[in-house]
Formats: C-alpha cells, structure tokens, sequence
C-alpha cells in the first residue's frame, strides 16, 4: 500500500451537487462509457491524443482495461487516479500522475467533467480535495496543471483556486493530433497551508455537507 490511495474524498455541496471522488470501480464502465461517448467534442481537443477510433477507445469494453492500469498505478503509489461523483452519480475523472517521490516529491493533476455537470463549481470541489489529499495523506510537496492557453474554463478552475502560472512548455503535449503549447501552473504546500478546500469555504464557493 502507498500513502493516499484508495481514498474516497468530500463530500462537498457547490451549485451543481454534492461533490465526492473516490478510486475508480469496475462498475463504473457503463456510466464512464456513456458520458465519454456522448461528450467527444467537449473532451477531443483538450485530451491527450490516443491511437484509435473515440468510440472504440471509450465502449464499455474498453474500462475494465483502463482501470486495471488505474489501479495498478495506484497500487504502486505512482499515481492518484480518482472518479468524481456529484449526487452520488459518475460525472468525470481527476488524475494524480507521474508521482515522484525523493527529493521531488511531485506530480502532475488532470480533470475532465461531463457536460451533463459542467459549470457548477465541480472540477474546482474535485480538485480543491484531492490537492488537499496529496498536500495531507499522500505526503506530496508539488503538484502541477498544464493547459492549453485556448482553454478557458479549465484555467478558470486553476483561477479560482489560486494555481499560480509558472510558464509555458511550447509543443508539450500530443493534444488532437498536434504537438500543443500548453501553460504550466502550480502550486506547493506552502502556497495552501490552510488548503484549498478550506478556501472554497470561506469564498461561499462550496460548503462542508
Ligand atoms: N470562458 C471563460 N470561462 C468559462 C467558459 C468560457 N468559455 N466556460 C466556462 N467558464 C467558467 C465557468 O463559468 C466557471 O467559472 P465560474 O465558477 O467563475 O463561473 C469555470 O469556467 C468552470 O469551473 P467549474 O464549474 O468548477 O468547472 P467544471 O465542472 O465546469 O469543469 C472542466 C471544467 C473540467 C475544464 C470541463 O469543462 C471539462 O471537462 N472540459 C473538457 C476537458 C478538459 O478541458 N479538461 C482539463 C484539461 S487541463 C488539465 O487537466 C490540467
């Protein structure tokens, strides 16, 4: 076992819902597969490019798959990997990835939502509690988000959450089809030391259910 992993994380009430991450289950193939299925062009141009067809890359066949490598990862303490849940039902991922311990001690922070939740503080509840959990039980000092400069509603999230920007990696990533530019934000321990869930709070952007 590796610090921080499985957790199940919240809840958390913003205006979409009661906001709550835990590990990913086998049994969240349907839902996962139907939300990535139905929302392509709200995800394809922000998601790392994958060899294959959307369709196939997403049935339902395709998760247990997936989350076996998720788990694995976890498993090993070399990733976070976690649902998010808003009134009990599946509505996207956030990943904790590429951990590395020693004297880094840091790791990457990705997110997705379903359009079915979208702007109603989800991503921003969900990210807000598992920093806290990789700044607590998982014992990490870094965490960072890389963007694309087009995409506004994600940094929108790392905005209100107080990521600071640090840079831009020019031709970072394979995002649909084309080395992308994308911004580097971030945050340590230092920067929270109340968290950042406590921050939600006190801005009336969520309450402790
Ligand atoms: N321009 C500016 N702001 C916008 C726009 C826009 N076009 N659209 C939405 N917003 C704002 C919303 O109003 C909201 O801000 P507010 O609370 O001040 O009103 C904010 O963006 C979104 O905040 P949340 O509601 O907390 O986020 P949400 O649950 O809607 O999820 C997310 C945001 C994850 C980016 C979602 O849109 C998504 O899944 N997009 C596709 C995948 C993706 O881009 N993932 C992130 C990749 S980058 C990374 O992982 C580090």
């Amino acid at each position: 076992r590796h610090p921080g992993w499985p957790a199940r994380l919240g809840p958390l009430r913003v205006p979409a819902g009661v906001v709550e991450v835990r590990a990913p289950k086998l049994f969240d193939a349907t839902a996962w597969s139907r939300v990535r299925r139905r929302d392509r062009l709200h995800l394809e141009s922000w998601e790392p490019t994958v060899p294959g067809n959307w369709n196939d890359n997403n049935a339902t066949l395709a998760w247990p798959g997936q989350w076996s490598t998720l788990r694995g990862l976890g498993r090993r303490g070399m990733s976070l990997p976690f649902v998010i849940l808003v009134d009990g039902e599946f509505a996207g991922q956030v990943t904790v990835g590429n951990v590395v311990r020693g004297a880094l001690c840091s790791a990457w922070i990705g997110y997705w939502v379903g359009t079915h939740a979208t702007a109603g503080g989800v991503a921003t509840a969900a990210v807000a509690l598992v920093v806290d959990h990789c700044f607590g039980a998982a014992g990490l000092h870094r965490l960072e988000a890389t963007v694309r400069p087009e995409n506004q509603p994600s940094l929108r999230v790392l905005g209100k959450l107080g990521f600071r920007e640090e840079g831009v990696f020019r031709r970072y990533l394979d995002v649909a089809g084309g080395w992308r530019d994308h911004v580097c934000f971030a945050l340590t321990t230092e920067d929270v030391p109340n968290g950042l869930v406590a921050g939600l709070v006190a801005g009336g952007r969520a309450e402790l259910v």
